[in-house]
């Protein structure tokens, strides 16, 4: 700890941001984790990804490969234990430890309306949201710190952020994610470790599937979200790259929500008709 400005990184390429860094990624098969795991390989990280799908596993890689990039896949279930230790295991084995760490698996699905929820689907949303970024983290943190320090990036959801009427069991485990990387960060920030989380919401995604969900939405695009658009893949591994890089050398603890303004607009719909902002749905 010093008082020196040369502590601010020096970053040479811009292009090349992770050069040189190993990156494990959960879920890196599809939708979201994907985008990080190309973009992550773009910019000269070796990426090593976690995947339930052995199709999916194998398209990312073969599409980074072909790509110029860096990346092995494994395919592990991660809400288990056995899952995390092949996952994590095989990737310090060969690596010997690793800079950038995103936990991005996660799952609003199976849909259970509380009232209809029992401590087993308690469980699974414990397990597929919560319980991995736990053991994920543990498992990774001392090479980390032994590393010299790293950047951790857990993708949660907006719904961890607000209120989520429609399962708050889900938002409350999503909840759990943003707290654990704020408190983290506060925890090992000397230690060289930062941790951020991304709040994501309305991303086209194989989960999440908004285009051939709503047969109008083209249309309701101007009302749906402050930035009048879809959000896409490439919008939330952006911004991880940022997070993940010495772009965001002194930026730790926080949760980002990358929701084109979702969240800052909460409660307020424009209304393409009127051609203003109302919080009174009747009178849209
Ligand atoms: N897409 C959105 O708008 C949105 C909104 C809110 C939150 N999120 C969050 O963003 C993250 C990524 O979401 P997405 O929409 O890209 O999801 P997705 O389901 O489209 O992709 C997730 C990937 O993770 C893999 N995976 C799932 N369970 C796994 C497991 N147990 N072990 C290993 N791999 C597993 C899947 O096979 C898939 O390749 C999740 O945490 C999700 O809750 C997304």
């Amino acid at each position: 700890m010093t008082t020196d400005p040369s502590d601010v990184p020096q970053i040479d390429d811009w292009s090349r941001l992770l050069d040189g860094k190993v990156a494990a990624i959960t879920g890196g098969g599809a939708g979201i984790g994907a985008a990080i795991s190309e973009l992550f390989a773009e910019h000269g990280a070796a990426v090593e990804i976690a995947e339930i799908d052995a199709d999916r596993a194998r398209a990312v890689v073969d599409s980074i490969s072909a790509a110029g990039g860096t990346a092995r896949a494994h395919v592990v279930d991660v809400r288990t234990e056995g899952g995390v230790a092949e996952f994590c295991e095989a990737v310090l084995d060969t690596q010997g430890g690793i800079d950038v760490l995103v936990n991005n698996v996660g799952d609003y699905r199976p849909l259970v309306r509380f009232r209809e929820s029992d401590p087993e689907s308690w469980e699974a949303m414990y397990r597929v949201n919560f319980w991995h970024v736990v053991a994920v983290t543990r498992a990774f943190l001392d090479s980390m710190i032994e590393r010299g320090g790293g950047s951790i990036v857990n993708v949660h959801s907006v719904e961890g952020m607000r209120g989520f009427p429609g399962e708050p069991v889900y938002a409350a485990m999503k909840a759990a994610v943003a707290h654990f990387t704020t408190s983290l960060a506060a925890g090992y920030g000397r230690r060289g470790i930062r941790a951020n989380g991304i709040g994501t919401d309305l991303t086209q995604t194989p989960q999440v599937d908004y285009i051939s969900g709503y047969g109008e939405h083209e249309t309701l695009w101007e009302s749906w979200a402050p930035v009048g658009r879809l959000g896409w893949p490439a919008d939330q591994a952006r911004v991880a790259l940022f997070l993940a890089s010495d772009m965001s050398s002194f930026v730790t603890g926080h949760n980002i929500p990358v929701d084109g303004g979702t969240k800052a607009g909460g409660g307020w719909f424009y209304s393409p008709t009127a051609k203003r902002f109302t919080n009174r749905p009747t009178t849209l």
